[in-house]
């Protein structure tokens, strides 16, 4: 766990770190401060570059105390020296991006991520000279062969969104550390008790906290945990220059949240396998890709790499005629299931999404490329995050629209 973390165990780390007893009137919960400025003793130091690790609180943009209790919580639980929370998952991954790259260098991203990073990345990223390479990181042949001179980063997602693919985080650090880049994984759909990223080697940790961390589905917000000094680049930059900062009322909710991860991850994992395998002995069902099943293709590296499989599932039901009749369905007959997008919430949210449509509007990968993509979701895949509710619960929910 992270440096300077005092407790033994995770559960205890979730509630108490970055926290203590209010030192003015004794409250045992976090006060809220939304104070845009702090009053100061200091004469001089009005610019980012003064700020060092003690400074005082000066002004919101470059602290604030319920995003740097924050902070440490999620620090302590990754294992990282530091951690930087963004107004969104968004803006952590634009956070990257804009420190670590600049005109002239190249950047390897997984040719499959989060939609919103892959058009980040494919229409803003080369507007600013920065080139980019979609690679299928599973593909770790494809992973040497695009590595340039000017690569300095490779940025992963680990299970990926949509399809739960897995990266190799080893095997992909050591190509990108003999290259001489930085390695990001963006572990939203694991959370931080899903990997030891640290011992993986990966650089740079993102999630988007709106997910697992905040775990309620009431708060936006982003962060990206690594070394003290990676992050203290991103705090200078994407925080205090760039603006993208998380407000201290998420922080507050988020924080709150946070407390039960490790119980919440258990009882997700739980969960997703018992709704997993329910589905693939579903006759509707044509394929389900979930990291706990045997059936996931890289079932040797999720027993490697992931100590919890999450509550992330993947089911197709046939083709793309069968997935948008089961959508109509879905909409019009769950009664617990929120036919929703997000995830890592503690209600459970399904969403269609067609292969044709994310080729067209997100993803543009080559023939090969999306053959790949097809392999895993056909012409369609329902992403299934599964919630805390009793499994029975959901299974009689899909039951009635399957
Ligand atoms: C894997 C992943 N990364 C990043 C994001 C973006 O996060 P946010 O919506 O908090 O900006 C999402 C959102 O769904 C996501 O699923």
């Amino acid at each position: 766990m992270g440096k300077g973390n005092i407790y033994k165990g995770i559960q205890t780390t979730a509630i108490h770190a970055g926290e203590a007893p209010d030192p003015t009137t004794g409250a045992s919960a976090p006060p809220l401060y939304m104070s845009s400025t702090f009053v100061t003793e200091n004469v001089a130091g009005f610019s980012a570059h003064d700020i060092g690790e003690d400074s005082p609180y000066l002004y919101a943009r470059w602290a604030n105390p319920n995003v740097a209790a924050l902070e440490t919580k999620i620090a302590a639980l990754q294992g990282t020296e530091d951690c930087l929370c963004t107004a969104s998952g968004m803006a952590a991954a634009t956070a990257i991006f804009l420190t670590f790259l600049s005109a002239g260098d190249h950047v390897i991203v997984s040719d499959v991520s989060y939609a919103g990073v892959a058009e980040l990345a494919r229409d803003t990223l080369p507007r600013m000279g920065i080139e980019v390479s979609t690679v299928n990181l599973s593909d770790l042949e494809a992973v040497s062969a695009a590595m340039r001179p000017s690569t300095k980063l490779i940025h992963s997602e680990s299970p990926v969104n949509p399809i739960l693919r897995l990266t190799d985080l080893k095997a992909v650090a050591d190509i990108a550390h003999a290259g001489g880049a930085l390695l990001s994984c963006d572990a939203t759909f694991a959370s931080p008790l899903g990997m030891d990223t640290q011992a993986l080697g990966v650089d740079l940790v993102m999630h988007s906290i709106t997910k697992y961390i905040g775990g309620h589905g009431d708060a936006v917000g982003g962060a990206v945990a690594g070394s003290a000094e990676l992050i203290g680049r991103m705090r200078l930059e994407a925080a205090i220059h760039h603006g993208g900062i998380l407000s201290p009322f998420n922080a507050w909710l988020i924080s709150r949240g946070m407390s039960t991860l490790p119980l919440r991850m258990k009882a997700h994992e739980a969960g997703a396998q018992a709704v997993a395998e329910w589905l693939e002995a579903h006759p509707r069902v044509t394929r389900v890709m979930y990291p706990g099943l045997v059936s996931h293709p890289q079932h040797a590296l999720v027993q490697a790499q992931m100590s919890n499989t999450s509550g992330m599932i993947a089911f197709q039901v046939g083709d793309v005629a069968a997935g948008q009749a089961a959508a109509q369905k879905m909409i019009d007959q769950l009664q617990v299931i929120h036919y929703a997008v997000s995830l890592g919430h503690h209600r459970s949210l399904v969403f269609w999404m067609e292969t044709a449509g994310l080729m067209e509007t997100s993803f543009r990968l080559d023939p090969a490329q999306e053959a790949d993509y097809r392999a895993y979701a056909g012409d369609g895949i329902f992403r299934l995050s599964v919630g805390l509710e009793d499994a029975e619960d959901l299974i009689a929910d899909l039951d009635r629209v399957l």
